[in-house]
């Protein structure tokens, strides 16, 4: 298997393609012919076996503020997903962890996220925190408003410098990933 990285602003149309496609495979109800939910990643990470696209991570740079005291820089991590024949096979693993190094060597705090699927993540180094949060809703490529609330499952977060995770309102400064 190789992993690529590649810039949203780069993204070829056959990327773009291949996407699509694993999305509506690894996803129920994935909007069709989407290549993002709310908003383009700053990057992608691309897992590859021969031509064939098996696993996918768009990955959100984002400063974020904690409490009063802490702006965070953060990796958002959305539409983490491997093709249905090829889970359970570590790929999602590697790609988490190809990201963690990636934030690790660019001064990046923490990898952060919100998911049903915690066990997989628990596994990969994860915890979960209960801060209150506050962010922009968008739906159908709108705007909504600003919500603030503790979320009930709470967010995944991976350290990956030497920051203890703060207390305090988690303000995203933009959606939520
Ligand atoms: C969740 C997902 C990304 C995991 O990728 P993967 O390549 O299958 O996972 P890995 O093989 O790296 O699994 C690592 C560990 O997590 C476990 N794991 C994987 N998926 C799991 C799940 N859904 N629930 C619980 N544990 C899971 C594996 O059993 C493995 O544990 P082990 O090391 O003890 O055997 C993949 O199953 C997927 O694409 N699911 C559909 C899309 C989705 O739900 N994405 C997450 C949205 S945020």
């Amino acid at each position: 298997m190789n992993l690529s990285v590649v810039l949203e602003y780069a993204l070829k149309d056959a990327h773009r393609n291949a996407i699509i496609n694993l999305f509506q495979h690894a996803f129920e109800g994935y909007p069709e012919h989407a290549t993002y939910y709310n908003q383009v990643p700053d990057f992608r990470v691309l897992a590859w076996q021969k031509n064939n696209l098996v696993g996918h991570a768009g990955i959100h740079h984002r400063n974020i503020s904690i409490g009063k005291q802490c702006v965070s820089s953060v990796f958002g991590i959305a539409d983490l997903c491997v093709a249905p024949d090829h889970q359970k096979n570590n790929v999602g693993t590697v790609i988490l962890d190809h990201v963690a190094s990636l934030a690790n060597k660019s001064n990046v705090d923490f990898l952060i996220l919100t998911s049903g699927e915690d066990k997989f993540y628990m596994k990969n180094g994860f915890s979960i925190v209960h801060n209150p949060c506050r962010w922009l809703v968008i739906h159908n490529h709108e705007s909504m408003g600003v919500l603030r609330r503790q979320l009930q499952k709470g967010l995944l977060i991976r350290s990956t410098g030497t920051l203890d995770w703060p207390e305090g309102e988690v303000d995203f400064m933009g959606h939520m990933f």
